[in-house]
């Protein structure tokens, strides 16, 4: 095990935020994680995945766990699907892009989400119509009490939108070093309901798509519209779209016929963010070094040079004017420190 001191996460957040870890190290067996937590040695620690769901606003007074963990295998075989372990440290696309390969569905409309396989079922990743939990089997995970591995079955989790019991009364207590998919082999289930992804297929000329069209498709709508985290720093979408009482919606209503919105239940409605901060006037505004996407407005961006707390200030900033202008609290989806 080789600690680093004084190291720059500037590399390891995709937000592109130059902070300092106090020491850091690569762990690439659950043996050297295990033997971290049993040692007196390191009291703070920080668990870092793909770095790609967080603001960084300080430097880290820990030791710094980045979760290197490789390796997927097929566990088990039936004749419509099949099990499928992967270790926490595989870079989801790769992981996606390998499913598909072996023509395994299940994962394709989650094509391009940046991150590890490992910090996946935490927010419980979603897009075009899938979430995570539609595919998950299982995942193994280290009590930092005990030390030893506990396995969290699809009901353990408690899955919700953008949410499972590892922000809630899992959180910090567990380390996920494996997940479980059941992917189809044969059979497929197609999502191609999402409005963009039905344009995307049309464009492409495809009328009786495959798993591997729809990821293209996929690949090919995130590409126009969210910012490649290579060339302008950023997390995704910063935050939550926020789910509104339908009497709160009414009255929203009132005021904005025109606001799009999903039903999630009888008394339930959810709200696109994103909507909300274009129509509070922020969308594509920057501050110097950073600011808000042009193209979708849920991104806020790092250009260069920007500090965590610029992002965390201008996110305040959004948040009061979405609050004064719609009445509605939108909340963080990535996790500040
Ligand atoms: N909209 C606007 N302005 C914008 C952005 C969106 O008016 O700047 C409107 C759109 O016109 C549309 C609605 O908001 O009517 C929804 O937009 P979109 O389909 O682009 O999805 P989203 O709600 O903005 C969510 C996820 C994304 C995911 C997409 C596609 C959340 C917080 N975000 O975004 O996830 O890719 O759906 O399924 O749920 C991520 O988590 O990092 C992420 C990118």
């Amino acid at each position: 095990m080789q600690i680093q001191q004084n190291i720059s996460l500037k590399p390891y957040n995709t937000f592109g935020i130059e902070v300092k870890a106090k020491q850091f190290i690569s762990v690439t067996s659950i043996e050297d994680l295990k033997a971290i937590y049993v040692s007196n040695e390191f009291p703070k620690k920080f668990i870092l995945g793909g770095g790609s769901n967080m603001l960084l606003t300080n430097d880290i007074d820990a030791l710094v766990l980045h979760m290197n963990l490789k390796g997927k295998q097929i566990v088990s075989k039936t004749e419509n699907d099949v099990l499928v372990e992967c270790q926490a440290g595989e870079n989801w696309h790769q992981f996606v892009l390998w499913c598909l390969d072996h023509d395994f569905g299940g994962l394709e409309n989650l094509s391009l989400i940046p991150g590890n396989v490992g910090s996946s079922p935490i927010q419980n990743i979603g897009a075009y119509g899938v979430e995570l939990k539609d595919s998950f089997h299982s995942c193994k995970a280290l009590d930092l009490e005990t030390l030893e591995l506990k396995t969290f079955n699809n009901d353990d989790c408690e899955f919700a939108y953008r949410n499972s019991i590892f922000k809630q009364q899992a959180k910090g207590k567990y380390i996920i070093v494996s997940v479980t998919f059941r992917l189809s082999t044969k059979h497929h289930k197609l999502h191609t309901d999402y409005g963009a992804i039905n344009s995307a297929l049309k464009t492409m000329q495809i009328t009786n798509p495959t798993i591997q069209d729809i990821s293209k498709a996929v690949i090919s709508i995130r590409e126009d519209k969210l910012p490649n985290p290579k060339d302008i720093g950023n997390s995704g979408s910063f935050f939550k779209n926020p789910i509104i009482s339908k009497q709160d919606f009414l009255e929203l209503q009132k005021n904005f016929p025109e606001v799009p919105h999903y039903v999630v239940s009888d008394t339930q409605i959810k709200v696109p963010a994103g909507w909300l901060i274009e129509h509070a006037g922020f969308k594509g505004k920057t501050f110097g070094n950073h600011g808000v996407h042009k193209k979708q407005a849920l991104v806020l961006v790092n250009y260069g040079g920007a500090s965590g707390k610029d992002i965390l200030r201008l996110s305040e900033l959004i948040q009061k004017t979405v609050l004064r202008i719609f009445n509605i609290r939108i909340n963080a989806e990535v996790n500040i420190f």
